[in-house]
This record gives structure tokens, sequence and C-alpha cells, in this order.
């Protein structure tokens, strides 16, 4: 995570601390286990938390998996270890972790550096670079201030570990992204998407990180919930069509900025990125444009959101470009979503470690001719010759020919099995150069990413929401989310403790949640706490049952945002709420 640039650096107190003392009293997140004394990078969602997280879930896969034409999964979260030794995240997936001498606190040593040094990418440094940046700012530990000067930085595997099953046998995983779920079923899954490219997998999930020193709530926990899109496609085949995105402005910070001295972020459109070849993948930048007006729909403030190019050094192992959505928070820009260019990477590992194929067969446009190097080994010579090696012998010379026809150039042959070699006269190889006509060949997809980190999403929604005014004299906090994200679309309340009212109002409740709205019936407290309350959790309307409602059939309904109040018949209610929601019509435009 970077921090340049953003806006409200100096907005005390911040925004970020007074939204989470809400959420915790209004039911949006807080700390799990907080019976036990709590533990770091956990958090449940409450009741408006999960209600406004299902929400975004909802939305992501309506755009991202149902529009596109997409595949939806539900893999495990747990996986045996021969999956991430293929995957490279038992070698790699590391953080740097420095142990205080005094307290024994451990913390991430680029994070060290970075919150008190010029160091904006200090996780793309070499460990022994990182010291030497320790000892020379003579760095302190953030949470006792003794000198971390000298102490070692060490490689963390980020991944929870378990066994399957009883004792040691089978070791397993957390997943740690949801994307290695749909890697190892890709054999499976091209079926399903008849053999053809392009084709995505979605998958919603969680996905285990055992962070160093998770913080900031719920934007770096332990237990996180990713939205992936995993998008398979053929290097050499046609992009995707822009028409639809090639306008969407967007605010891009690329690494050559980053570099530059006086490197700036700069409003762009995505058609004029790909031009300029500032986005170098077209998969890349149909995805930012997507995105860009997803998040705007969900309610995430674009003044506040821009996409940040990986430098070299802070991409993962896996991608060879990288594109981060990021969101301000109180000065601070958050990673939402990586777009990544992940290549063959994945699926060639898969390919390599497994006993299946990750290839898929891809059709010429043309039959083609081409010249095949072949052998077609004399038997009786062999069999005598190597006994029950001749068979690894045949297809070591078949491998041979396919990678290195000189090798059959002079009089004799060389292979390796089981690290012996064996001397083959090239006669008894039967070697010739073939020509063939094929109609394809097998390919290993390429892959593009976009994974979004909901909780972050989440976070960032509410936190752009934020909002403190004075309403007749008092202070108010309300949340400004979207109609179709709030978690709850409409309070109904009677106006005082009275059967004929609650009776009134509770059958408008129901009336309202059968037609599919997000009801709260709330009849505890004044009016005014009434309204308060819903204000703070976001609800965008409230319907109040008055004594005048029991003869006129009407009832009056409360804008959220203005405060402002119209009198509207109960038996229009249904239509009228849902056209609200959708955006059809808006409250201004109501008429009484
Ligand atoms: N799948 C990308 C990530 O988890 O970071």
């Amino acid at each position: 995570m970077s921090e340049t640039d953003a806006p409200d650096a100096d907005d005390e107190p911040r925004t970020s601390e007074r939204l989470v003392e809400l959420a915790k009293r209004r039911g949006y997140f807080f700390q799990s286990s907080g019976a036990y004394g709590g533990v770091g990078g956990f958090y449940t969602f409450g009741p408006q938390g999960a209600a406004l997280k299902g929400n975004v879930e909802d939305a992501w896969r309506e755009r991202f998996a149902v529009r596109e034409g997409h595949m939806e999964i539900d893999a495990p979260t747990i996986m045996p270890e021969p999956v991430f030794e293929a995957s490279g995240h038992l070698d790699t997936f590391d953080d740097m972790l420095v142990e205080c001498p005094e307290c024994g606190e451990s913390h991430r040593a680029d994070h060290v550096v970075e919150d008190n040094t010029e160091y904006e990418d200090a996780e793309g440094l070499p460990i022994p670079e990182v010291e030497e940046v320790i000892a020379e700012y003579e760095l302190v530990c953030p949470s006792c201030g003794a000198g971390l000067a000298g102490q070692d930085v060490e490689d963390f595997n980020l991944m929870f570990a378990t066994n399957i099953g009883p004792g040691d046998a089978q070791p397993g995983y957390l997943r740690p992204e949801t994307a290695q779920g749909i890697f190892v079923e890709f054999p499976r899954l091209k079926e399903y998407a008849r053999n053809t490219l392009p084709f995505g997998v979605t998958q919603i999930g969680r996905a285990y990180r055992n962070e160093i020193s998770p913080r900031r709530s719920i934007i770096r926990v332990r237990e996180l919930t990713q939205a992936e899109l995993e998008l398979f496609v053929d290097p050499e085949g046609d992009g995707p069509d822009l028409t639809d995105v090639e306008d969407v402005p967007v605010t891009l910070y690329p690494a050559a900025e980053q570099n530059a001295a006086d490197g700036r972020a700069y409003e762009t459109t995505v058609g004029e990125a790909i031009a300029a070849g500032t986005i170098a993948d077209p998969w890349i930048g149909y995805f930012l444009g997507v995105a860009a007006e997803w998040y705007e729909s969900i309610g995430v403030d674009m003044d506040r959101l821009r996409f940040r190019q990986h430098l070299a050094g802070e991409r993962s192992h896996y991608a060879s470009d990288c594109w981060d959505a990021e969101s301000e928070i109180d000065g601070n820009w958050i990673e939402l979503t990586g777009f990544a260019h992940r290549g063959d990477y994945d699926l060639s590992k898969h390919d390599a470690h497994s006993d299946e194929r990750f290839t898929i067969f891809t059709q010429y446009d043309e039959p083609k001719t081409v010249e095949r190097a072949v052998v077609d080994p004399d038997m009786s010579y062999l069999g005598p010759e190597f006994g029950g090696d001749a068979g690894r012998v045949v297809e070591e010379l078949e491998a041979l020919a396919a990678r290195d026809r000189s090798a059959f150039d002079g009089d004799g042959v060389t292979v390796e099995v089981d690290g012996e070699r064996r001397e083959i006269p090239v006669e008894k190889t039967g070697f010739a150069v073939e020509e063939q006509t094929e109609a394809g060949e097998h390919i290993v997809p390429h892959v593009i990413e976009p994974s979004f980190g909901v909780d972050r999403l989440v976070y960032t929604v509410l936190h752009h929401a934020y909002r403190e005014d004075e309403v007749d004299g008092e202070p108010r906090t309300y949340l400004e989310l979207d109609p179709e994200i709030a978690p709850t679309f409409v309070g109904v309340f009677p106006l005082q403790s009275d059967d004929a009212l609650e009776e009134e109002a509770r059958e408008i409740a129901a009336t309202l949640r059968a037609e599919g709205l997000s009801v709260t019936y709330d009849d505890s407290g004044n009016i005014g706490r009434r309204y308060r309350r819903q204000d703070e959790v976001g609800t965008p309307f409230c319907v109040t049952v008055d004594y005048e409602s029991l003869d006129d059939e009407a009832v009056t309904v409360r804008e959220r945002d203005t405060t402002a109040q119209k009198r509207l018949p109960i038996a229009d209610l249904p239509e009228t709420l849902a056209a609200l929601r959708s955006g059809e019509v808006s409250f201004d435009e109501l008429a009484e």
C-alpha cells in the first residue's frame, strides 16, 4: 500500500475511528471472540454488516458473473499441500518479519520501513537491504520503542497450516486465495466451457492469511472474503470488445509516474490508456472500465479512487503486470482490487506437478501442414540392450526428437534415464522428419484475474458514505448508502405506543417484506431517536404511522439525507418504495 497524494490526510480525528465505533454500536462489524479477549485479524459482521456484505456480493455476482456470462463455483477452503507446492505459495507467499528484542512483538519489517522513512515500496526490497535501512534510520519497535537495528529480518509464510485427518501424513493449508480452487479444477471446468476460449470462472469465498500484524479493523485481516474472476484467454486470440468501456473515465497512476520525481496520478479514459500503451493488455483495460462503473454503482466516491500499477518489485510471484484499484481512507490509499495478468503461470505449474493436462485444444482457422520429428525405435535392439528401462529410453527419445532434432545428426544419440546416460545408434531410433496436417494445437491458456477484497469494499463503501451534519440544532451522523446496497431499506414505526398504530405499522412492515424489501420495525424510544438510529445505520427511508393514518390511509415517509417528509398513501407504498430503491424516481419527484 502506498500513501501518496491522498486528500484529507490531516482530517483529525479520523473518520475511521468514528466509523469503527459506529460499526460496533450499530451492528456492522466488531472484533470476534470478544468474550475471550478477542484476537487480532478476525472480525464478525453483525446483522447490518452481514446484510451490506451480502448486497455487495450480490451486486458483484450480477456484474462480474451473470452479466459477463461466466460460471461461478464454490470450492473447499482447505487444500492439500501439493496444490501449494505447485502454485508457489509454499516457497514464496511470505512477508518480512522482524522481532523486537525487548518486548518480543513481531512486526512487518517493510511496514516499519515504509511508515518511518521515505521508502514507499519496501516490500520490493531484498531482505539484506531492509536490514540495512532499519539500521541506517535507527528504526524502533512500534510497540515499545526499543531499537530494531541488528535484528534479523526473516521470511514468514502467511499460510495457515493444518493436518487433513488424524496424524500428520497429509498436510493441508487454508487457501490464501480462492483462485487456486478454480485453477486446480481447470481440466473439468474447460469441459463445461465446451473447450472454448475465452471463458471465465468466478468464486466468492473465504481466504486466509496469517498476517504478521493485522491492522485497521477489517482492512487487513487474517480471514477475509474474496470475489475473484479467473478469465482464461488464448494469448494469440481476439481481445475484448471495448465499445462499452472505452469512454469510461479512470484515474491512473502508472509505474512510470511513480518512478518519476514529479510523477502524478492523472485522469484519462480506458480507451486512451490502451491506445497509449499505458495499460498494456486490453483485457486489463476492459476490467478496469467495468470495475470503475461498478464501484460507482455501489457508492464508492470516484474522486477517492485510483488505479495504481504495481512497481516491478511488488508484483506477486505469478503476475507479469498488475494494477490495483485503491480507495482513499483518511489520507491513505488502500488496495481494493488487484487486476493481475497471471500469464500461463498457474496452469503450467499445475500441468507440470499433477497427472492431468491443464491445456486446451485450439483450432487453427485453416489446417496447417507442419514438420514433426518422430522416432520409431527398433525394439528388437532396445529390448535386449536396456531390459526393463527400454520403455523409458523410448519416452526420452521421443521427447528429445520433439525438443532438439539436431541431437540425431550424428551416428549416436544419448538420453538420460534415472541419471544414467544411455547411448543408442541413431539408425536404431527410426528417427525421421515427417510432414503432418494439424487442425489445431494444445495451448496453455493465459489468465487475467480481477481479485476483489470484499471486506475492504464494505469498509470503503461505509467510509465514503459517512456524513456528519446538524438537524434542528443537533449534531447528526448518517451513512449516505446507496438504496440498493443499504442493509436496511426502510424503517417502519408507529408514532407512539398504541395498539392500533402498532398493528397498522406491523401490517405495513409485513406487506413491504413480502415485496422483497429489507424492513426494520421499531417501536422503542421517541420518534426522533428512532430516526437517528436509522440514519446511523444508513436506512434511506422511514415510514411513520400516526393517528391520522387510521383515517386517511396515508403515512409520513421521511428521506434520510435531506430529512424531508412527504405524506403518501399506504396502498402505493410497495410500488413507490420499489421505484425509490431502483432509482426510477427520486424522493423529490414524488407527488404527495
Ligand atoms: N488471487 C489474488 C490474491 O489473492 O491476491
